[in-house]
C-alpha cells in the first residue's frame, strides 16, 4: 500500500513558526513519526513539501498513474482559498485524508471554512503532531476497508 503525504506551504517552519500555535515540534519530527506508524501498518509513504500551489496541484495530479492508494495532505493556508486544490484532490478519485495540526474552527474566521475538505473522506484537525497519525490510521482504515467506503459518491 502506498500513500502520498502532502504538506503545504509554510510547513517547512514548523518548530521555529508561531509556536503558540503549532507547538516546537518540527516537519522532520512529524515525518519520523508517520514513516514509524506507517512502517507498523506495512505502508509505503512518499512525503512531500511544497509552497507552492500548481507543485501541489501536479503531485496530486499524478498520485493515480504513480500508483499511489490514498492522500494525506495539510494543505495549510491552500485549504482556506485553492479551488485547484479541491479539483485536483477530487479528480485524483483516490481516498484523501485532510490534517490540521491547530483545530481551525477556533481560530481566525477565515480559518473556518475548507475548501478541501469536500474532496476528502474525512478531516483531523486539533491534535498537532497527532493529528497527522490519527489522519493516516483513517486512511489506512479506509485503504483496508475498516471503516468508510472508499469511493465517494
Ligand atoms: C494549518 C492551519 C491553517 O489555517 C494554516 O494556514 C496553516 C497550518 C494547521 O496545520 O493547523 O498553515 O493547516
Amino acid at each position: 500500500m502506498k500513500i502520498l503525504v502532502i504538506h503545504g506551504p509554510n510547513l517547512n517552519l514548523l518548530g521555529l513558526r508561531e509556536v503558540h500555535v503549532y507547538g516546537t515540534v518540527t516537519l522532520k519530527e512529524i515525518d519520523a513519526a508517520l514513516r514509524k506508524e506507517a512502517s507498523k501498518h506495512h505502508v509505503q509513504l512518499m512525503i512531500a513539501q511544497s509552497n507552492h500551489e500548481g507543485k501541489i496541484v501536479d503531485l496530486i495530479g499524478k498520485a493515480r498513474t504513480s500508483r499511489f492508494d490514498g492522500v494525506l495532505i495539510n494543505p495549510a493556508a491552500y485549504t482556506h482559498t485553492s479551488v485547484a486544490i479541491r479539483d485536483a484532490l477530487a479528480a485524483s478519485g483516490l481516498p484523501v485524508v485532510e490534517v490540521h495540526l491547530s483545530n481551525i474552527y477556533r481560530r481566525e474566521e477565515f480559518r473556518h471554512h475548507s475548501m478541501t475538505a469536500p474532496a476528502c473522506a474525512g478531516q483531523i484537525a486539533g491534535f498537532g503532531k497527532e493529528s497527522y497519525l490519527l489522519g493516516l490510521l483513517g486512511l489506512v482504515g479506509i485503504l483496508k476497508n475498516e471503516n468508510l467506503p472508499k469511493k465517494r459518491k
